[in-house]
């Protein structure tokens, strides 16, 4: 049987309750870094460099730690860009994947020295139009899509996503007519990938493509490592997917030889399994056909099953290891019928009071959470290395949100 595992003990998730408040975000350090570790062991001998797509996860303290292991970020705003230059990392471990751009944008990242990675023949006219731009990347869209969602299906052909196939040659000649190598390719065909061999499939689309450009320095196969969130889903081997990959890059080194650097880009994958959402039930309450348990948090905190239906295991923290044998649906606060955060589940007998942890929340978490409802997003902890937990984000007070947005929208009372 599946049984989601919490990413500390009931007592000490307890206790962080206790301490913080909930609702509380949790992260682990240690399962981040040791994550991260696999990954850089997975293609011996090979030149790949990771890097980590900081939309998952963006806490700087959880970004400090990935950086720590070595790994660059990929980041799809110039926002993004900025956090991670301002928590130290260098602007060349830095991919800033555009999508629909602005002018402003694009000047901003030029200026940070940040490696673009663009996305559109129009914006990549508009940028080797520049002067002083002499190089970038370019992201593909490789006609091959998969995705734990069809909303997060990216390489499909229909999707906004990428250069069209047939527009690539005529792209690459039209930057070098403006004097712009392109040195980058990229794609990233969705995330929660479900088939494996869809990957390697893209990539050697990819990797085609490529044999037509001269300059090339760099080819990134973007992210998209699915995690197991419920039984019945495929663990993702990383093993087993740089076995089948890496005959593809040494054929590739072979050929090209020289200083080509291979990227991949995960986000969930480094940080998913690392992070839950600890809630406190504060309402049971039986509407006949279903009994629902109310909770201090909603889709503003966990968007995940609302936007996709995704799944996240439930546990009881508080009667840890009792029978499960009560049927639930877990409510949120949001002032929504949709506001459901996972439907039908087994749990020991719960009461008002007791604590739940939604499991595997450490990515596309937080940084999808909102102010809706006008409440705050949740305080984040993260237990370090040596185990001892850090307060690493604090929730806004009722008073202080408010005073935030009166003040931010201008009113004067
Ligand atoms: N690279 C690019 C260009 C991306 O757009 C993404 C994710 C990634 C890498 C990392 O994908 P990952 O390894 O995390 O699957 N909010 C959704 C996921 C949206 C992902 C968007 N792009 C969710 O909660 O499932």
């Amino acid at each position: 049987m599946f049984s989601p595992k919490l990413i500390a003990s009931p007592d000490t998730l307890s206790n962080l309750a206790a301490v913080y408040g909930t609702p509380l975000y949790v992260y682990d350090s240690s399962m981040i870094r040791q994550r991260c570790q696999t990954l850089a062991a997975a293609f011996k001998g090979l030149p790949v460099k990771w890097l980590y797509a900081i939309k998952a996860n963006d806490n700087p303290h959880v970004l400090k730690v990935i950086k720590d292991e070595g790994f660059g970020f990929d980041t799809v705003s110039f926002e993004e860009a900025l956090l991670s230059l301002k928590i130290g990392q260098r602007p060349e471990k830095i991919f800033y994947t555009e999508n629909n751009m602005t002018d402003e944008e694009m000047f901003a990242a030029v200026e940070a020295g940040v490696i673009l990675n663009i996305g559109s023949y129009s914006r990549l006219e508009q940028f080797a139009r520049l002067k002083n731009t002499r190089e970038c990347s370019i992201r593909v869209n490789p006609q091959i899509g998969d995705g734990h969602h069809a909303k997060v299906d990216t390489g499909n052909r229909d999707s906004k996503f990428g250069i069209r196939l047939d527009l690539i040659p005529a792209a690459v000649e039209m930057a070098g007519e403006h004097g712009v190598k392109i040195t980058g390719i990229h794609i990233h065909i969705g995330s929660g990938i479900q088939k494996p061999e869809n990957l390697t499939q893209a990539m050697k689309v990819l990797l085609d493509i490529g044999r037509v450009l001269p300059d090339l320095k760099r080819i990134n196969f973007g992210g998209g490592f699915p995690i197991p969130y419920k039984e019945g889903d495929a663990p993702f081997s990383i093993t087993r997917f740089a076995e089948a990959a890496s005959p593809l890059l040494k054929e590739e080194l072979d050929r090209r030889g020289g200083d080509l650097v291979f990227h991949f880009e995960p986000g969930r994958w480094i940080v998913a399994p690392a992070g839950l959402l600890l809630t406190r039930v504060n309402t049971v309450k039986d509407q006949g056909r279903i009994t629902f348990l109310g909770t201090d948090t909603g889709f503003n905190h966990l968007l995940r099953p609302a936007m996709y239906e995704s799944y996240h295991a439930v546990v009881n923290v508080t009667r840890a290891g009792e029978e499960a044998d009560k049927t639930y649906t877990i409510a949120g606060n949001i002032c929504e019928t949709g506001d459901i955060l996972a439907e039908d589940r087994k749990l020991p007998e719960t009461s008002n009071g007791e604590l739940l942890a939604l499991c595997d929340a450490g990515a596309y978490g937080m940084t999808m959470a909102s102010n809706y409802n006008r409440r705050s997003v949740p305080s984040e902890v993260l237990i370090a290395d040596d185990g001892t937990p850090k307060l690493i984000r604090e929730r806004e007070t009722a008073e202080a949100i408010v005073d935030r947005f009166l003040k931010e929208s201008f009113f004067v009372k």
